[in-house]
């Protein structure tokens, strides 16, 4: 209400995922409009102050910084680290989000027909869905920490000759997925107990759909939370990351 000591809090699209799939470097790219020629393991949080249009007439492309046509909105792009003993410091900074509106969750597509790739990715994701659904479900929390934050799961370096097509991406990361719910959810199934005998708590600690066999990304629509994967690519030869800026530009 009061005018005088407000401050506004730009909109904030956090960027999170394994360590080494090319968060910095996606970045970078925004940023300066090229990427850049060596990263280095993110340590912490590290936030950028980007404008991004859905009227103007480069609205499609990240190149748009010298662009006055239509009107741009400025927000926070912040990139985490991801090696997995830093999985805290990410997940903190996600809590510590004010007006997060999306999730971009990059995997490395060339990497993930390989299960040392595969498991830990999918891990992480899950950790990343929960928590938001949580956030949702959880009416305690009744301040505009609820809204759903939708998740784009952007499938890098396709580049590379290994990449997988990004409709595999999104199927072999729904059967792990499946495979670690059900791991993770052991005894609770098992235990004889029915459906609908089932306590709240653990209800709420089930990603998606109560009691499906199959995990789909379609079952976190439940609570409004939309998951969507694209391919591209920072460095080579490919589609780029134009169709990720451009996801980001309408969810801003
Ligand atoms: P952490 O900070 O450890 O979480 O990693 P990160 O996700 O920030 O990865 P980073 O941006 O540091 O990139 C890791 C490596 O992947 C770098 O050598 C990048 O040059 C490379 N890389 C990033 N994007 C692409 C891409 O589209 N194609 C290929 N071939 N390599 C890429
Ligand atoms: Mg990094």
């Amino acid at each position: 209400l009061s005018n005088s000591t407000s401050y506004i809090i730009h909109p904030q699209v956090a960027l999170v995922g394994p360590d080494g799939v090319g968060k910095t470097s996606l970045m970078t790219l925004f940023e300066r409009g090229d990427s850049p020629s060596q990263t280095h393991t993110s340590q912490k949080a590290h936030s950028v102050e980007l404008n991004a249009s859905t009227d103007s007439s480069s609205k499609y492309s990240y190149k748009n910084h010298e662009d006055t046509t239509g009107t741009h909105t400025k927000f926070l792009l912040i990139d985490t680290p991801g090696h997995g003993k830093l999985r805290n410091v990410a997940m903190e900074r996600l809590n510590r989000c004010e007006r997060l509106k999306a999730i971009v969750f990059m995997v490395d597509a060339a990497a993930l027909g390989e299960p040392e790739s595969l498991a830990p990715t999918a891990s992480y994701l899950y950790d990343i869905l929960l928590f938001l659904q949580k956030r949702v479900s959880d009416k305690s929390n009744n301040k505009k920490n609820n809204t759903p934050v939708p998740v784009l799961i952007a499938a890098n370096k396709v580049d590379l000759f290994t990449a997988l097509p990004s409709t595999l991406v999104k199927t072999n990361l729904e059967a792990e997925l499946s495979r670690i719910r059900s791991s993770r959810s052991k005894g609770l199934l098992d235990s004889g107990v029915g459906t609908d005998d089932v306590g709240s708590e653990e209800q709420d600690a089930w990603l998606g759909e109560y009691g499906s066999e199959k995990f789909s990304f379609k079952q976190m629509q439940e609570f409004e939370i939309d998951v969507d994967v694209l391919p591209g690519n920072v460095t080579g030869d490919g589609p780029g990351a134009e169709k990720w800026w451009w996801w980001i530009a309408q969810r801003i």
